[in-house]
């Protein structure tokens, strides 16, 4: 074993202790009252950086938060692996339905349950200490790296891409190395060659002009709580194809080989339904659960409001309706387009005896990468490595916007080696990362920081 990885296992502990640290932090991009607690974090990840005598760290100012940069790039011979992640997190809530609190990291059953524990400061600060494991047993870090931690990611990365425009020959680098997502299962390491975008809408129906006594008024007003039921009801059809006129019109199909190759990948359907407590599954006909959730577009309701929500009954007819409304989207969709395509079509469903309001939320591209390209061998080369079983390539259902841009600013792939699990639960109460998991992701990516120069 190489000192470095001898490092990783006698430092593992001290690391645990870092990481809780940084779990510690409620660093809520979405939370305008939590700006201090994201400035910690940003801080804290500093402070990390600078204890491992980088040529260069520092702390990017934004109109948003804080983008957090380190760099060391000593060889004109070796590739340039840009480590991405991001520092801040998802809002807790519901916070009666974790069993520890969310920002109090505990250990259960080798776990760690906090907010943020594997989506994504767990994840990204293998990286970090993968790179102390070479600096500080001697040995130098196998390639040129540079290191962009970013506290927006949830909120759609607003800052980021004018950054990337504005430090364009600072960022210039081979690849970008990013763990913000799962593994095929807990025994079946993967590398994430496919994800997908995003356009999020926010609806209101208005009816009357104030909530209506339901008895008085009911049957002779219209309820937008009802009309905003029936119109989100025709957004989809029973077969659930998404009814919006050229919602489909530029997504680029499944060929036969992909297709193909999601049958060969180990999927067990029926203990995914028991993992949700369903009895069955739900989705667009003719796909598989694979396709459904990674490589086809959805429609999805993610909130819905309106009317009376306190205990018992109250009789009353709102006058308000509204729902948070969001689409995945495929290659190459455009975000842009999509939102103008819903707003033009939800508009049209609408009853005249309703105002209806559309707004767009953050939105980003679908991203896949090349499969050909020398940093996924790599990848798979180190996870083989580490996990003791080959990596697979896999799509996933969920978004990290940047990675498109990081292509189309920089012109570079990114390498997706993520080291969670579908179970850890991100964006949900008890979310969760495995210690076994954090330790291997260190051993995972200084093991591909060592590889890598023998690939390129
Ligand atoms: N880490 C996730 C993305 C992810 C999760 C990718 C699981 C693959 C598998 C990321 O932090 C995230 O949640 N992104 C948001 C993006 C959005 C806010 C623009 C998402 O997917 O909802
Ligand atoms: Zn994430």
């Amino acid at each position: 074993m190489s000192i470095s990885q001898q490092y990783i296992d006698e430092n593992k502990d001290k690391f645990v202790e870092e990481l809780f640290e940084l779990l510690r932090i409620p660093s809520i991009s979405t939370d305008s009252t939590k700006k201090d607690e994201i400035k910690k974090a940003a801080g804290f990840l500093i402070e990390k950086l600078n204890e491992l005598d980088l040529e260069r760290v520092e702390l990017f100012d934004t109109p948003g938060n804080p983008i957090v940069y380190g760099e060391h790039c000593p060889y004109d011979d070796r590739p340039t692996v840009l480590i991405y992640g991001h520092y801040d997190v998802q809002p807790s809530d519901p916070d009666d339905l974790w069993d520890t609190p969310p920002f109090e990291p505990t250990v259960k059953d080798g776990l760690i349950y906090a907010r943020g524990a594997s989506d994504d400061k767990g994840q990204a600060y293998t990286h970090l200490k993968a790179l102390e494991s070479y600096v500080k047993s001697g040995e130098p870090i196998p390639v040129n790296v540079k290191i962009i931690l970013e506290g927006e990611e949830e909120i759609g990365s607003p800052n980021l891409v004018p950054f990337l425009e504005e430090h364009k020959a600072m960022l210039s680098c081979d690849m970008v190395l990013i763990s913000d997502t799962a593994m095929f299962d807990k025994d079946t390491p993967s590398i994430t060659y496919g994800l997908r975008g995003l356009a999020y809408m926010e609806v209101e129906v208005t009816g009357p002009n104030r909530d209506l006594h339901s008895g008085v008024y009911g049957g002779a007003v219209e309820n937008p709580a009802n009309v905003l039921c029936e119109m989100i009801a025709k957004l989809k059809d029973e077969d659930g194809v998404i009814q919006i006129p050229g919602f489909y019109d530029d997504v680029i199909e499944l060929t036969g080989a992909d297709r193909e190759a999601y049958t060969k990948l180990p999927f067990d359907e029926e203990a995914y339904k028991k993992s949700l407590d369903v009895k069955a599954l739900h989705g667009e006909k003719g796909y598989s659960t694979l396709e459904r959730s990674s490589a086809r577009p959805t429609l999805d309701v993610n909130g819905l409001w309106s009317g009376y929500q306190g205990e018992g009954a109250k009789t009353v007819l709102p006058s308000k309706a509204g729902a948070k409304i969001s689409m995945r989207l495929v290659p190459d969709q455009h975000p842009k387009k999509i939102a103008e395509l819903f707003a033009k079509h939800f508009k049209s469903l609408a009853p005249d005896t309703v105002k209806v309001e559309v707004r767009e939320h953050h939105g980003g591209h679908a991203s896949v990468t090349d499969l050909d390209f020398y940093g996924l061998k790599a990848g798979a080369d180190a996870f083989e490595d580490i996990y003791g079983k080959p990596a697979l390539f896999s799509r996933e259902g969920g978004s990290i916007p940047i990675v498109a841009d990081f292509k189309k600013v920089l012109g570079v792939e990114s390498i997706l080696m993520g080291f969670g699990l579908t179970s850890n639960a991100i964006h949900s109460p008890n979310e969760n990362f495995s210690l076994k998991d954090f330790h291997r992701g260190i051993k995972t990516s200084a093991r591909f920081l060592e590889l890598l120069p023998e690939y390129s």
